[in-house]
């Protein structure tokens, strides 16, 4: 396994590239499975999770021509089944099961299981599809689903899921009839998936809002697609110019997608030049403490809660994190402290109190954005961190030392 190690304390300035986004294009992949042909994909990102989710396509029968754009073949997809071993790599691959239904009325797909920032069921996927007129047995720790044909019908989520919405979306899109989401999630990959889908001929209306209808359609075309920018890749390099007190701009970016983050990071002081598809952050010698709950797009993003903690960990003033989307999304909180952050937690809320300066240490990384965390923290503490188990980063975040170190940071990847 590989670590990174890094010379913290120097400010960090420069211009960062995005990458496509790891949440559009993830379920973009999947939906290659709704249509036959030739698909085109541009931009997207360079990242561990996305060869999973080719080698699951590639097991059900689809062919690729590398290259930017992607060409994805899924006129041989025969396969219904996305086995154990691979979806206990990458829980999104949990994606094939709409466009399978959809698709070829059975699919066979490994339950998750657990996940390092909490149990994350499936449940409502299974109950929309079920709303769908798909028969689902859960057999050996594989669901089976089946369906003589989808029917569209009225679907509420308790919680407004991300891939659940996509799942949902992607196996009403041939259902016959209408199909309403309502408490649909909101995010901009969603969305995304929605413009892409209309582009192979579906029907959807009202993605970005709480309630999307779509009118099933007989059949869909291949899609030829580009893969929007990485929000979360974008709003964790923001962080990193605010944590080393340095300036670094960010593009392409769309600015509207990382509002929320935006609005907490000028909170606790830093400032921005905002353009049309580029972000310039620059952090000030003065973090302010502020509080924080993670909620559902487009409130402040989970997924970047493990990130804006490390900056609060240098903050003047205390701060209050509350985490309210994953139940155990703290995992990152023992390794800071371990680097001299002053932290407690009580239940699903981190209190951090500020402290003038952070000490480089070796720490763990434990998942995706927890590890992202600890690299922020690597580059503004005093001394050498040495981060280990960086696949977790590999995730995500596509050429991260390349492009760190473009910007100032002295970070090299070495074999543990
Ligand atoms: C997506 O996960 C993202 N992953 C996550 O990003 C992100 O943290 C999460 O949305 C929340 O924004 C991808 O898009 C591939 P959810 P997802 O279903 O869809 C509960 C990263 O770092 N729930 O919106 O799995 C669930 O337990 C990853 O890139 C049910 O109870 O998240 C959680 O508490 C990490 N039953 C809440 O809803 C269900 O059937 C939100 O989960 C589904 C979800």
């Amino acid at each position: 396994m590989d670590k990174i190690i890094i010379e913290g304390s120097r400010p960090l300035n420069g211009t960062v590239p995005i990458s496509g986004a790891k949440n559009a294009a993830l379920p973009i992949l999947a939906a290659t499975l709704l249509a036959g042909g030739v698909h085109r994909l541009h931009n997207i990102p360079l990242l561990r999770d996305i060869r999973t989710a080719k080698t699951l396509l590639y097991h059900l029968g689809a062919t690729f021509e590398e290259g930017d754009p992607l060409s994805v073949h899924t006129d041989n997809v025969d396969g219904q089944e996305a086995p154990y071993d691979l979806v206990k790599t990458m829980r999104a691959s949990v994606l094939v099961l709409g466009p399978l239904v959809a698709r070829f009325k059975k699919a066979r797909v490994s339950l998750p299981g657990g996940c390092a920032i909490g149990a994350r069921p499936i449940n409502l996927h299974l109950g929309g599809l079920e709303r769908l007129g798909v028969n689902i047995e859960l057999k050996h720790g594989y669901v089976e689903a089946s369906a003589k044909r989808l029917s569209g019908n009225h679907i509420y989520f308790d919680i407004p899921t991300v891939t659940g919405t996509a799942n949902l979306m992607m196996a009403a899109v041939l259902a016959e009839g209408q199909t309403i989401l309502e408490n649909a999630a909101r995010e901009p990959e969603v969305v995304e998936l929605a413009r892409c889908l209309i582009s192979m001929g579906g029907s959807i209306q009202g993605a970005g809002t709480s309630v999307i209808t779509i009118e099933g359609v007989s059949e869909l075309r291949p899609m030829d697609h580009t893969i929007m920018p990485d929000r979360i890749e974008a709003a964790t390099y923001l962080t990193a110019a605010g944590i080393t007190r340095g300036s670094i701009t960010i593009t392409p970016c769309i600015p509207d997608h990382i509002e929320a983050v935006i609005h907490k990071l000028e909170q606790a002081g830093m400032e921005f030049q905002i353009s049309d598809d580029s972000i310039t952050g620059i952090g000030n010698e003065v973090i302010r403490g502020i509080d924080i709950k993670t909620n559902p797009y487009p409130g402040f993003p989970t997924d970047m809660q493990a990130q804006i903690m490390a900056m609060m960990c240098l903050a003047q003033g205390q701060s209050i994190i509350t985490e309210k989307i994953f139940e155990n999304r703290f995992m990152h909180v023992s390794e800071l402290k371990r680097m001299g952050a002053d932290i407690s937690i009580e239940g699903n809320t981190a209190i951090v109190r500020g402290r003038p300066k952070l000490q480089g240490a070796p720490v763990m990384a434990t998942d995706l954005r927890a590890s992202a965390s600890l690299v922020l923290a690597g580059l503004a503490a005093e001394g050498v961190t040495e981060v280990s188990r960086v696949y977790h980063l590999d995730r995500g975040y596509t050429l991260l030392e390349e492009k760190l170190s473009a910007v100032g940071a002295r970070i090299d990847r070495v074999k543990e």
